[in-house]
């Protein structure tokens, strides 16, 4: 008896589900709506009535149940999906009513909901992340229109899973993982002998990018590579007395941000990387390169010239400052 008021009920709401599409139309094309009956202008009839309970009764179990645990299942939170209009799961998924009551034969698929997120029946990435952005299109998502991920057509949840007690994207030990199932090359310097601690949890690729977007270049998180860098290097900004100028150009004509085979964190091997620059032939500082080491009393002279590219270190070995220095006599950052 209960069952059939229940069915007849929601008859009933197809009914006005449907009788409500063209008013739905007009307001999107920007006509004025019809007027509408008093039962109309409820709530949208489709969505379910009973909200999750609705749901809840067939998808009762881990990870879906999970999201109950979640900040967004925060009803007395009238921001967050379970907190406004008693749409619950459907604010994400969308008004549902095939999905519900659809009871396919043996063998064959249920009806999808209206919004699917993953998996073969996922619905387009606009329309997936149009759910998330109907709530969340400020604070740092500020610059996601445009963004690289946003134009390469990356969804929010190719990077966010929801059915989950903490998304691993937002913990620092968990997150690498998931930018390394599209960024492979970052995840074979990640493995190079010399490379910030990420994969070891300390830091996160967050705290140099900005993934949903940035006004900077490589989605960095502040306005240039250096000033990220200063973050934490910030014994590294200056100013100094004696400037080195590429260090306050950028940071990444020499080091390379992600692993190295060398030391450090340099993009080249040491006296080749200065050597790029500090050539007699090759740049700008032609002839007044080397001309300094002239001065040098003869042993000293050799280990600069003859056995420099050798060694790692040589050229360090006296310009040990190359970061800049403020020292009185530090002009050539030899202190
Ligand atoms: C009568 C039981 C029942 C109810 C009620 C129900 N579902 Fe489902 N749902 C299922 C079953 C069974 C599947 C698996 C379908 C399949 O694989 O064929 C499923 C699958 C799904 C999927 C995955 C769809 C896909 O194509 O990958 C989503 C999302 C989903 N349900 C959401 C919801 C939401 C949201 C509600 C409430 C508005 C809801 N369901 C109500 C039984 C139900
Ligand atoms: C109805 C509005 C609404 C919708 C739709 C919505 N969210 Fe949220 N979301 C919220 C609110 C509110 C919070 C809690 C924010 C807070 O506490 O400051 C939140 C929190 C989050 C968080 C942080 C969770 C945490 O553990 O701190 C993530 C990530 C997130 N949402 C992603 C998504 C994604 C991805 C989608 C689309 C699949 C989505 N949201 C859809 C309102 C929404
Ligand atoms: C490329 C991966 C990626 C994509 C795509 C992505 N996010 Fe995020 N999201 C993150 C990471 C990483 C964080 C943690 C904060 C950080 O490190 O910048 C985060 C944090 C968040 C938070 C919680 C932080 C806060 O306080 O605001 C919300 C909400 C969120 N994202 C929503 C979205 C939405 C909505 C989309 C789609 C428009 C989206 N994200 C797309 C990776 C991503
Ligand atoms: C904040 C938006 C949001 C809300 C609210 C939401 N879902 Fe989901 N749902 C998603 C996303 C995104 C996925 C893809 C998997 C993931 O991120 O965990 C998903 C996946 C699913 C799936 C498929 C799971 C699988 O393993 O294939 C089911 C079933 C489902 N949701 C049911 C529900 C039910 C039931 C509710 C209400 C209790 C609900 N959803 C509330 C966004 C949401
Ligand atoms: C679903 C695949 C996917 C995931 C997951 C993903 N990305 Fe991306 N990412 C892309 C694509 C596609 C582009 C644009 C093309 C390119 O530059 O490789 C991009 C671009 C970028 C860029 C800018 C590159 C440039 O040249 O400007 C950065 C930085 C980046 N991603 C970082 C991350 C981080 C950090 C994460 C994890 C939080 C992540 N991505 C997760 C696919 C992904
Ligand atoms: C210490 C800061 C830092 C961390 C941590 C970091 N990146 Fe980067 N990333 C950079 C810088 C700086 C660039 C720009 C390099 C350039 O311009 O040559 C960059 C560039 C990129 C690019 C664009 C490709 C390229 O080489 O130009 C991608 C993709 C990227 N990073 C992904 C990631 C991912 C994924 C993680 C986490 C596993 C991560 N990054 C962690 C600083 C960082
Ligand atoms: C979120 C903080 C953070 C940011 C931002 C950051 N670093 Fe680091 N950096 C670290 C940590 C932590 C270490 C490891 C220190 C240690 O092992 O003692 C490190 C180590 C280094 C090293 C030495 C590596 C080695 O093998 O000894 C270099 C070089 C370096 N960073 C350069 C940079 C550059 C260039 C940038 C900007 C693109 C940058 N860092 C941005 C935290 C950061
Ligand atoms: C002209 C090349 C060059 C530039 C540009 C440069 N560095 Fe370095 N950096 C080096 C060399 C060489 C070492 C190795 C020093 C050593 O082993 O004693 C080094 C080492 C480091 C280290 C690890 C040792 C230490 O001194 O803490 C950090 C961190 C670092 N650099 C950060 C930066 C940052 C941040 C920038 C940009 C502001 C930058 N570097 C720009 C050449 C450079
Ligand atoms: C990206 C290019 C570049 C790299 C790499 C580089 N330098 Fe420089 N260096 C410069 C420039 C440009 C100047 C300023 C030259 C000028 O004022 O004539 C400079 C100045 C110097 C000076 C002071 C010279 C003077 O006349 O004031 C010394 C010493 C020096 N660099 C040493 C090094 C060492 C050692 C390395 C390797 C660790 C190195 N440089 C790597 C570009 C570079
Ligand atoms: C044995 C110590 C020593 C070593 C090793 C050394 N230098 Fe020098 N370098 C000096 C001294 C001292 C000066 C300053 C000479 C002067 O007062 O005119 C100098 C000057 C310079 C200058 C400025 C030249 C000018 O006239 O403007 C550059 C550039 C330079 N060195 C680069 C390098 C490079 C690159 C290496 C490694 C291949 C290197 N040095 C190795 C001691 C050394």
């Amino acid at each position: 008896m209960k069952m059939r008021t229940c069915l007849l009920a929601f008859l009933g709401l197809i009914v006005i589900g449907l009788s409500c599409v063209p008013v739905a139309r007009a307001e999107t094309t920007g006509e004025s709506p019809a007027t509408e009956s008093p039962a109309e202008s409820k709530k949208p009839a489709a969505f379910a009535d009973r909200g999750a309970q609705t749901c809840i009764k067939c998808h009762d179990q881990s990870p879906v149940s999970d999201i109950l645990k979640t900040p967004h299942v925060v009803k007395g939170d009238g921001r967050t999906p379970f907190g406004q209009d008693n749409h619950d799961c459907e604010t994400c998924h969308g008004a549902s009513p095939e999905h519900i009551h659809s009871h396919p034969a043996s063998g064959e698929k249920k009806a999808s909901t209206a919004v699917v997120f993953k998996g073969p029946n996922a619905a387009s990435v606009e329309k997936r992340n149009e759910m998330c952005t109907n709530c969340h299109e400020n604070g740092m998502r500020m610059n996601w229109r445009g963004s690289q991920h946003q134009s390469n057509d990356v969804a929010c949840v190719d990077c966010h899973t929801v059915h989950v007690t903490k998304d691993p994207v937002l913990v620092k030990q968990k997150q690498p993982e998931k930018c390394f199932t599209c960024h492979a090359e970052q995840r074979a310097q990640s493995f190079m002998y010399s490379h910030h601690p990420v994969r070891e949890g300390k830091v996160s690729c967050g705290d140099c990018h900005s993934v949903h977007g940035s006004p900077g270049p490589k989605l960095m998180k502040e306005f240039t590579v250096n000033q990220t860098c200063y973050n934490c290097h910030a014994e590294k900004r200056g100013p100094f007395m004696w400037e080195h100028q590429p260090v306050r150009e950028d940071c990444i004509s020499c080091h390379t941000p992600h692993g190295s085979t060398e030391a450090r964190l340099m993009s080249e091997r040491m006296n080749f990387m200065c050597s790029a620059c500090h050539s007699g032939s090759t740049s700008a500082n032609s002839g007044a390169a080397f001309g300094g080491h002239g001065a040098l009393s003869g042993s000293q002279k050799n280990i600069a010239i003859s056995s420099g590219l050798a060694n790692q270190r040589t050229c360090l070995n006296c310009h040990s400052q190359v970061h800049g220095s403020n020292s009185a006599n530090g002009a050539y950052f030899l202190r």
